[in-house]
């Protein structure tokens, strides 16, 4: 059985980094070892090589820039990433948009270093242009529904539906839908949908029990995949 992907962007709540960033990292690690589910976090540029030092599971960044070598202050390259210890990185997020361009060469760059990318799309209609350049999978997210705490999968169920017929013209991209997750059930839905997983920050990042929300998440997916099969 395929597992679900389920990812965790972190983004720049409080808990996100330091000690706290820690904490809520070993506790996800704890529940994805518990499941044999590999969840990935994806976490601060200042924490990757903190995190990847003590986590099994994948870290990734929330953005790259697709730079070379040279001037460029302030900038994150795709080597910075690798050498800090990152499996990949999310690209082009809702909240970090970057132009078509420098998408393509940011998904070929991470490639090359043997990395993994998840491209963010904010409508179905951009699915399969942005999965013909080959990104390891496309999180799907609707903006007006990101941290409203009202699901994708139910709000907005032909968004999924859409995309995933759109993921289908390419072979080996997985798509992932996201805003909103709050729930299991909204999990359960995503996947009997047809996404391969979600991807979700508020309602772990803001929750008092996040492994309890993660533990529910993960349940649910796998329940929606053993009835798929
Ligand atoms: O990257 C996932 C994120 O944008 C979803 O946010 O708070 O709606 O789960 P949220």
């Amino acid at each position: 059985m395929k597992p679900p992907i389920i990812l965790i962007n972190y983004k720049a709540y409080e808990n996100s980094y330091g000690e706290k960033g820690v904490e809520i990292s070993k506790k996800i690690e704890k529940v994805s070892k518990d499941y044999g589910v590999p969840i990935i976090i994806s976490v601060p540029a200042t924490m990757i090589y903190k995190l990847s030092q003590i986590l099994e599971i994948p870290v990734y960044a929330q953005h790259v820039d697709a730079l070379r070598h040279g001037a460029h202050t302030g900038a994150i390259l795709p080597e910075m990433i690798k050498d800090a210890g990152a499996k990949g990185s999310l690209l082009n997020h809702s909240e970090r948009k970057i132009r078509l361009d420098e998408i393509h060469e940011a998904v070929t760059r991470i490639r090359d270093l043997g990395l993994e990318s998840v491209v963010c799309a904010d409508s179905y209609e951009l699915v399969h242009p942005l999965a013909l350049l080959k990104p390891n999978a496309i999180l799907i997210e609707p903006p007006e529904l990101i941290g409203s705490g009202r699901a994708v999968s139910k709000e907005k169920p032909e968004v999924i539906t859409r995309a995933v017929n759109e993921i289908k013209k390419v072979e080996g991209v997985y798509l992932i839908a996201g805003a909103g997750i709050t729930t299991g059930e909204d999990v359960y839905k995503a996947i009997e949908l047809g996404a391969d997983g979600i991807g979700v920050a508020s309602a772990v990042m803001k929750s008092s029990t996040p492994e309890k929300i993660v533990e529910d998440f993960i349940i649910n997916a796998l329940k929606a995949i053993d009835r798929k099969k």
